[in-house]
């Protein structure tokens, strides 16, 4: 019998969320939390071990099922990364999901054509949003969305509806980040589509995200440069201008400035309404006890992590 293996990493934004949705610029970090899964093909669909039904089988799932002929499958899940809290954890579960049941119909695991499937999931699932969490899951590594690139670091390019974005690798230099779980759990759409009314129905609130992606270009230059005090500036610059937008909530403020004494910036990360924070850090143990002290769950985050994998075992056969 066969069995796949496949993990991807979840990720966090350093700058541009929300905005990257209207095609402005965007940098995302995958990071050292998987979502890692086993599947084989079965007499019945099971998630670990349980007939599945909507509790165990997500949208995302349900999608890329029925896109691969609906072949009952045999999945069981052994680590995820915390969901609903702005961490990419469907993004995650998509790409892992898409990477084994192509391995399983013997079809191509190129990361290309499982960012655009992971993506079509997410999209479907959510009903809006950018292809930047799936592609940071699917590419691992530093990944920027409508920023500036060379050819050697062009990975893919995908549209959806009116907007398309030029994904390429962003290099990364050692950088420290720790983020800070208000334990608040809060999905994606719901705030996609706050933001989007907003925007739609205020010219006040459209500038805000032209800003976003403003200050997203000068955070890349930064980062280039290894600034980290401008690039953290930048960072808590944009966690204003996504408070404007009615994205923070009180204790991702609370967390935030708990982490300013020590920090170069810090800023909400993800969708926001509750989830992360990110903080950029030369002194990583003091951010992370100031959260902790603060009703925050605290982790250091390793980057520069490996995308999607994915392991066939034929059972020693070939
Ligand atoms: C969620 O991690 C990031 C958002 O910009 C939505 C998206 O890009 O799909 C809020």
């Amino acid at each position: 019998m066969t069995t796949v293996t496949a993990s991807a990493p979840g990720k966090f934004v350093v700058l541009g969320e929300h905005a990257v949705v209207y095609g402005k610029p965007a940098i995302a970090l995958a990071m050292d939390m998987r979502f890692t899964m086993r599947a084989s093909f079965g007499k019945e669909f099971k998630v670990n071990g349980a007939p599945a039904n909507n509790y165990n089988l997500s949208p995302h799932m349900r999608y890329l099922s029925e896109k691969h002929g609906n072949d009952p499958l045999s999945i069981f899940i052994e680590e995820r990364v915390p969901s609903g809290s702005g961490l990419g954890s469907s993004a995650a579960l998509s790409a892992a999901y898409s990477a084994a049941v192509r391995a399983l119909k013997k079809l191509p695991t190129d990361p290309e054509s499982i960012a655009r499937e992971a993506y079509e999931a997410e999209f479907l699932a959510q009903g809006r949003g950018s292809p930047m969490d799936t592609s940071a899951s699917v590419n691992g590594g530093g990944i920027g969305l409508n920023i500036p690139y060379s050819n050697e670091d062009f990975l893919w390019r995908i549209e959806k509806n009116t907007h398309a974005w030029d994904i390429s690798k962003v290099k990364v230099p050692k950088m420290t980040f720790v983020i800070g779980n208000t334990g608040i759990r809060a999905p994606t759409g719901p705030l996609v589509e706050k933001v989007r009314k907003y925007k739609d129905s205020n010219t006040f609130a459209a500038s805000i995200v032209e800003e976003i992606g403003e200050v997203t270009l000068e955070g890349m230059d930064a980062m280039k440069r290894d600034d980290r005090v401008r690039l953290g500036s930048l960072m808590t610059a944009d966690h204003k201008l996504l408070s404007i937008l009615g994205v923070s909530c009180p204790q991702l403020n609370k967390l935030v400035e708990c982490s300013l004494p020590y920090s170069y910036g810090a800023k909400l990360t993800g969708s926001g309404g509750g989830g992360c924070m990110i903080a950029l850090t030369d002194h990583p143990e003091k951010v992370a006890r100031a959260i902790k002290l603060h009703g925050g769950t605290p982790y250091i985050v390793n980057t520069d992590v490996e995308g999607v994998k994915v392991h066939v075992d034929n059972n020693g056969k070939k």
